[in-house]
């Protein structure tokens, strides 16, 4: 998600730091920031939007002889993309940059204020500032102090900090958040990703969860997670900038299919609690006198508030029904001021989704965007916005943002289920426990790939692709049956699996190639009979099912069975990767297909 760009030696520091960041760019952001340390003085700049501001800003900056640096680019989960809450983050003498999330940061802080500690940003970093400060005051040396700090925290991170308390060291520590160390003589690079760092720098060390330490002029001193020093044994940095780009992977939209276990974690981070499901960025009472739910969006983004609408009526009893935007605006709807108005985009930009938006305002009903970008005109004209935390997603085929739509939405239903009492407490520990399990089951096997790749050869032709499910998963075969057509320019719809025998089974012969989600924990002896009519006409079939099915032509055995959302997102997965290697094998650009654009900003 954001970037981190660190250097220690005699060189012009901003320019390194900025070049560095430029070439995360990509990554997306939308405020940025550096500090130096040199003569023993401390200087920063942040400003909000594109590289240029901070540029501008810092134009009359230099920084060369000995120091160290620390730079970075946010994409803002925790608090608004505005100047205070860009990095560094600073205390009376120190600078933090972090990537991640900091989950016990609301102790943290209270624990801190309670000690005279006054905050400026709204953001979960600056706890990390503070707290070294603290343990400096308390008279811990410098390092250990960066030790103590980063015992108290939970969460995910990769961090760099500087202080006027070790001029030209920069301490650094990592957990879940990428972080290497690149080395070029006596100078000392840090990143979040190669790309920052190649051509500058020729070996470096990818640190692994748990380990710290800190880095001055020649030396690096590194540290395992049960404290023991560490030896640091380099390999050679990569030499092609576009591949470090896609982390080695073929195009992002694979990336992006691979990443969707890790940014699950992020989006589930800090409000998935023992006791229930919390939205901080929600206002008190912002639910209450809401009688219903009409979610409006498009093409991907409304596939998710499809299969939101199945959960949010189930489980939290709430009316909800789910819209097409552009459909919406020109129907004049009835629109009563109890029901809560959910929009849903990745980009917060599509032009049909923001104009419903106004409209329903205008209606005067309260409005909530589940939104990748904050910032964005939706989250801007939204009442209240809770943020996907996928981050920037590049491909044009849209993968980890529609899974954190889902899981927001599976939030939201729990959340609501829990303020109006549906849910009996049983169920909202059987509901809280998949949700963390959800990140196993969006995790890519070696294995699942390369049976997909090979059985995709199979899959090239034919007069279309039916993918088919109920409940749930008939959201899901839409979503399939989009990717696919996306990327392929094959022609694929999804359908609801008991619906095929009024019309569409006429199409039904060896050429009709059926997807069909057959989950254990939904409607399977349902799905099966649907299934079994089609087969009858001889139409090829692929199962994709923890159960196996031997009227199947071909077969995908899922594994997570416990819980029909993990058999969503493993079911997910799997169709993802199935349109990806067909599209890959017909030739096509998987990131960039003909005729699409990631934001539709027209109507
Ligand atoms: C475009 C993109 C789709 C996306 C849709 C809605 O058509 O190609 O991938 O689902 O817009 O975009 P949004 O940013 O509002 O989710």
């Amino acid at each position: 998600m954001c970037g981190i760009v660190g250097y220690i030696g005699p060189k012009e520091k901003k320019s390194i730091l900025l070049d560095g960041l430029q070439e995360l760019e990509y990554r997306g952001y939308d405020s940025a920031g550096f500090a130096v340390i040199s003569g023993g003085k401390l200087s920063h700049f942040k400003a909000v939007g594109k590289l240029a501001n901070l540029r501008k800003k810092a134009a009359d900056f230099t920084s060369e002889g000995p120091g160290a640096a620390i730079g970075h680019t946010r994409w803002a989960t925790h608090g608004k993309p505005t100047e205070l809450n860009a990095h560094p983050h600073m205390g009376a003498f120190s600078y933090v940059v972090h990537n991640g999330i900091i989950e016990n940061y609301r102790p943290l802080k209270e624990e801190l204020e309670a000690q005279g500690v006054r905050f400026l940003s709204q953001t979960d970093t600056e706890v990390i500032v503070h707290l070294f400060e603290q343990k400096i005051r308390e008279g811990l040396e410098p390092f250990e102090a960066f030790r103590a700090t980063i015992g108290r925290l939970e969460g995910a991170y990769a961090i760099l900090l500087i202080s006027e308390a070790a001029p030209e060291t920069i301490f650094f520590a990592k957990n879940g958040s990428p972080l290497l160390i690149a080395l070029d003589g006596e100078e000392i690079y840090f990143a979040s990703s190669d790309t920052a760092v190649i051509g500058k720098a020729q070996e470096a060390y990818y640190l692994e969860d748990g380990e710290y330490g800190y880095a001055r002029p020649g030396e690096v001193r590194l540290y395992r997670p049960d404290d023991e020093p560490k030896a640091l044994t380099t390999i050679p940095l990569p030499s092609d900038k576009a591949m470090a780009q896609k982390d080695g992977y073929r195009f992002f939209m694979e990336k992006e299919i691979y990443e969707q276990s890790t940014v699950i974690g992020d989006t589930i981070l800090g409000r998935v609690l023992d006791e229930g499901i919390e939205f901080e960025e929600l206002p008190d009472g912002f639910f209450d006198g809401i009688a219903s739910i009409t979610i409006c969006a498009c093409g991907t983004s409304y596939h998710a508030g499809l299969t939101g609408a199945y959960l949010l009526e189930r489980m939290a009893r709430i009316p909800c029904r789910v819209e097409i935007a552009s459909e919406f605006r020109y129907k004049e709807p009835l629109l009563s001021p109890d029901t809560l108005f959910v929009t849903i985009s990745q980009s917060g930009e599509t032009a049909d989704t923001l104009e419903a938006l106004k409209m329903a305002k205008r209606a005067g009903l309260r409005s909530l965007t589940i939104c990748n970008v904050d910032n964005s005109s939706i989250v801007r004209e939204s009442d209240a916005a809770i943020l996907t935390r996928a981050g920037i997603e590049k491909g044009v085929a849209s993968t980890k943002a529609f899974a954190t739509q889902v899981m927001v939405l599976w939030m939201l239903t729990l959340h609501l289920g829990q303020k109006r009492g549906t849910l009996e407490s049983a169920t909202i520990r059987r509901e809280i426990d998949a949700m963390r399990r959800s990140p196993s089951a969006l995790l890519v096997e070696e294995k699942l790939h390369e049976r997909i790749h090979r059985l995709s050869k199979r899959y090239l032709h034919g007069h279309g692709f039916f993918f088919i499910g109920r409940d749930l998963f008939f959201p899901l075969a839409l979503e399939g049956a989009l990717k696919l057509k996306e990327i392929s320019y094959l022609h694929a719809e999804g359908y609801p699996a008991g619906e095929m025998k009024h019309g569409p089974i006429a199409l039904a012969d060896a050429e009709l190639f059926t997807i069909a989600l057959m989950p254990r924990t939904l409607l399977y002896d349902k799905i099966k009979s649907n299934v079994e009519e089609l087969s009858a006409r001889d139409a090829t079939i692929l199962a994709i099912s923890p159960e196996e099915f031997e009227l199947a032509d071909d077969f995908i055995r899922t594994k997570h069975a416990e819980h029909p959302m993990l058999e969503f997102f493993e079911m997910m997965v799997v169709t993802q990767l199935l349109a990806m290697e067909i599209a890959i094998r017909l030739g096509n650009d998987v990131d960039m297909p003909r005729n699409l654009a990631k934001s539709v900003t027209v109507e």
